[in-house]
């Protein structure tokens, strides 16, 4: 469905907030009082300005006094997570002993992975989020049912089959020897489909529960088709200790990914918390980005993220929620969470910085930079229409409901559009 082209331009009318790419006055973000946005046939933005009448010739949808702005981009979450949000069950190992392999496990049953596929792009779209990389469990045919269902809800999506064949339970290991021609396999019938919609990511878990044969089958997998690289980094001490304890022959966390030939130049790392100077640089002599799940961190008591060691040296960084460790899909709780993570270390973010973080700073760092994460012109029509309580007027009351005061009842999604395509409710 999401390939088909619209059958005609398309405008809609509301208010108006986007970032603004490469700012000639440094402003990061336009806000129009009175906007109409113009979809091409071809699914592209053709115009986003201030409405005047008989600017557009055909139907209007007038969606005032809602405000239109790029969807939101989820760089890090964990599809078989859905239903475990919120399970306190201690720091990240002890987390993920008791409350995600259990749960992980269960998804071998195909019926069950559907129904929480289902759940999972319903989330997604309900919050708003209109790109998303994706973690899968370890089955492949989980992952196809994962695939299924992104390409029925009309979502953009980078989802890859979840690697590890060593230090987890038996119903989760799976050998490279099956589990990367099981890739192979996904990425011929998903890498591309959905008219360029769908990517297939290479998906190592992470260092301790992958051996180095795995890693470097998949890294030669990775570079063969250009893909995605996503995995976790520098999360929590005891993961950093695990990751040497099973990886002897590296100098440091990142030196592990790096020595496999993971570091792609389309490697997305989750967390990057307790990285030395050494292994910032080396993420930025490799063209490496980072994914910050502030929420996650403070669920999991992982440690702060220094934004400003990824700023010194331009390693682009994206927001994800990492659910099920952060407790919502919501990006506008991860823009929150981050602020409060930014305010830890004594810095100040805006909600301008935060909105900008979740739209086109997180399309640059998943490599989606030129095609959604703004309403430029020639991007793909990737938008989202908020409704706000009457008396949120102008832009700087905007951001502030958007990032602080998210809940339902203050800031809802009324519709969510992919490509042009109305994909929500
Ligand atoms: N590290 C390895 N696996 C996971 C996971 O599922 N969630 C988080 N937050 N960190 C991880
Ligand atoms: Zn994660």
């Amino acid at each position: 469905m999401s390939a088909r082209p619209l059958e005609s331009p398309r405008a809609y009318r509301g208010r108006l907030l986007t970032p603004i790419p490469a700012s000639p006055d440094g402003a990061p973000v336009r806000f129009i009082d009175d906007a109409l946005l113009v979809v091409g046939s071809d699914g592209r933005i053709a115009q986003a300005a201030p409405f005047a009448p008989g600017a557009f010739r055909g139907p209007v949808l007038d969606l005032r006094p809602a405000v239109l702005m790029p969807g939101f981009i989820d760089a890090h979450v964990h599809f078989p997570q859905t239903r475990i949000i919120g399970s306190a069950s201690g720091p990240l190992l002890d987390w993920l002993e008791r409350s995600v392999f259990p749960e992980e496990a269960r998804f071998r049953d195909e019926a069950y992975a559907t129904r929480v596929a289902g759940e999972f792009t319903g989330r997604l779209l309900a919050s708003g989020t209109t790109t998303c990389v994706v973690f899968s469990s370890s089955c492949a045919g989980a992952t196809d049912r994962l695939f299924r269902a992104l390409s029925a809800a009309g979502l953009r999506g980078i989802a890859g089959l979840t690697l590890m064949d060593q230090s987890c339970p038996e119903a989760l290991r799976v050998p490279h020897d099956e589990a990367i021609p099981a890739a192979r396999d996904l990425v011929q019938r998903w890498h591309g489909a959905g008219g360029g919609l769908l990517e297939f990511a290479i998906t190592p878990r992470f260092a301790p529960s992958c051996s180095r044969p795995l890693m470097e089958a998949a890294a030669r997998l990775a570079r063969d088709h250009g893909l995605l690289v996503q995995t976790h980094v520098a999360e929590n001490p005891a993961e950093g200790e695990a990751t040497l304890r099973a990886h002897p022959w590296a100098r440091d966390y990142v030196d592990v990914y790096d020595r496999v030939g993971l570091l792609t130049g389309r490697a997305l790392l989750a967390h990057a918390i307790h990285l030395s100077p050494r292994e910032w640089d080396r993420l930025a002599e490799t063209g490496s980005s980072v994914v910050h799940c502030p929420d996650s961190n403070f669920f999991l008591g992982s440690g702060r993220m220094r934004l400003a060691d990824a700023r010194a040296r331009a390693v682009p960084v994206g927001l994800g929620s990492d659910v099920g460790a952060g407790r919502s899909f919501d990006m506008r709780r991860g823009m929150s969470s981050a602020f409060d993570n930014a305010l830890c270390l004594g810095d100040r973010l805006t909600p301008a910085d935060l909105f900008v973080m979740a739209t086109q700073g997180t399309a640059d760092a998943v490599g989606l930079g030129r095609v959604v994460g703004s309403l430029d012109a020639g991007k793909e029509a990737d938008f989202i229409a908020v409704r706000f309580p009457e008396h949120v007027l102008g832009e700087a009351e905007t951001l502030n409901h958007l990032v602080f005061a998210s809940d339902a009842t203050v800031a809802t999604v009324q519709r969510a559009f992919v490509r042009g395509r109305p994909v929500y409710p």
